[in-house]
């Protein structure tokens, strides 16, 4: 077993239900029999040789242990059939490059790059110089597990961060790779914290220049209970139009992902107007995406603009006239169109308090009836 549950079950933390484990033989074939023993289902990743067996909720991957060369900074690895001790010095972190052997009765770690020490001591270490140069991405995981497990990186880390920052291989990895990086971050419960000292380290302005402020995450530091999108509008707030279409790009954004962004940054633009008319401010949101919505109320700095925005999402944006088209029909305006103009008409003067019973929208229809237009 190596690596993520090795470290976890070192620190007395839950081992979540994906363990790793390298096998140094036919990973494939061992899976096979496994997966046949345990009654699961065997996907072969095949550029690595990496296997997984799931079983109902667990999921296992076996990998044949490897060594790794990187061809050039930021590139995906090139990978031979190897022994443990390669499989674990091509890691990321010494906390991350341990092993418990299954095989022996009473097993002891195997932990060559003095994990365990650096377990004790707290800290975040790589294995060698050239650990972040080789994989970029290594940047925004040293920060993931600093911050989760309240560890700090090492002087010599944090040294060879920004030398791989400084010499620009943020660039040499792709945005699929960074999002993916991203959406990890996304899902812990210190994400602001993380993404935080993301942009204090200059990791996260390497990977776009325009980000660098942390404003909008700066209030959800502590906050453990915010849907993954939430953080995304909380990097978007402080952003131009133009740089969140460019950051939209860099990290090849999903649609739902790109529409968090841009409604993001029109919430932020529009907020001076969120004052007016409870029929004007339905009008601009129903066209934003209530996931953008409410992220911005939560991280709004204006109480009263979080405060209409959550009036918005429970109550106005359900708010429909009590009157129906049929309604409307016997009381005789014309088919057509026009059913719909009044239905809207009815609608804005329910939002903004004109109208609040049927008996004073049918009052209102009959005016229009009698205006004529
Ligand atoms: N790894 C690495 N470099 C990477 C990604 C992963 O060296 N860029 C290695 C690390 O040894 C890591 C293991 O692959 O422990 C598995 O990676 P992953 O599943 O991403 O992380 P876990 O350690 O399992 O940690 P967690 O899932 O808890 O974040």
């Amino acid at each position: 077993m190596v690596g993520g549950p090795v470290r976890d079950a070192a620190l007395d933390l839950p081992v979540a239900n994906d363990l790793d484990f390298v096998f140094a033989g036919d990973a494939p074939a061992l899976a096979a029999e496994l997966a046949e023993e345990l009654g699961g289902e065997v996907t072969v990743h095949s550029r690595f040789g990496t296997t997984t067996i799931l079983v109902e909720e667990d999921r296992v991957d076996i990998v044949t242990a490897r060594s790794e060369v990187y061809p050039f900074p930021g590139s995906l690895p090139e990978v031979s059939a190897s022994t443990l001790d390669d499989d674990l010095a091509r890691r990321d972190f010494s906390i991350n490059a341990m092993a418990l052997p299954l095989s022996e009765d009473a097993p002891e770690v195997i932990d060559p790059h003095g994990g365990l020490e650096n377990l004790a001591n707290q800290s975040v270490v790589t294995l060698h110089p050239g650990s972040f140069t080789d994989d970029p991405t290594r940047l925004m995981r040293a920060v993931r597990y600093e911050q989760r497990l309240g560890f700090q990186i090492s002087e010599t880390t944090l040294a060879e961060m920004k030398h791989t920052l400084a010499g620009g291989h943020a660039d040499a990895v792709s945005g699929d790779r960074w999002r993916h990086e991203f959406q990890k971050i996304f899902e812990e419960r210190r994400a602001a914290e993380m993404l935080l000292r993301a942009i204090e380290l200059s990791v996260l302005p390497a990977i776009h220049p325009a980000l660098t402020d942390g404003q909008g995450l700066t209030g959800l530091a502590g906050e453990t209970h915010l849907p993954p999108n939430g953080y995304l509008a909380a990097l978007a707030m402080s952003l131009s139009a133009a740089d969140g279409e460019d950051v939209r790009r860099r990290l090849n954004l999903p649609a739902d992902w790109a529409r968090v962004v841009r409604d993001t940054i029109a919430l932020r633009e529009s907020e001076s107007s969120f004052d007016g008319q409870v029929s004007r401010i339905s009008r601009f949101l129903d066209g934003l995406d209530p996931n953008a919505i409410a992220a911005f109320a939560r991280i709004s700095e204006d109480p009263q603009v979080a405060a209409r925005l959550r009036r918005y999402l429970d109550e106005w944006r359900l708010v429909s006239p009590a009157l129906t088209g049929d309604d409307l029909l016997a009381m005789g305006v014309p088919p057509g169109v026009k059913i719909g103009e009044v239905l809207r008409e009815l609608n804005v003067a329910k939002l903004d308090g004109q109208v609040s019973s049927e008996a004073d929208e049918r009052a209102l229809v009959q005016q229009i009836i009698s205006r004529g237009n």
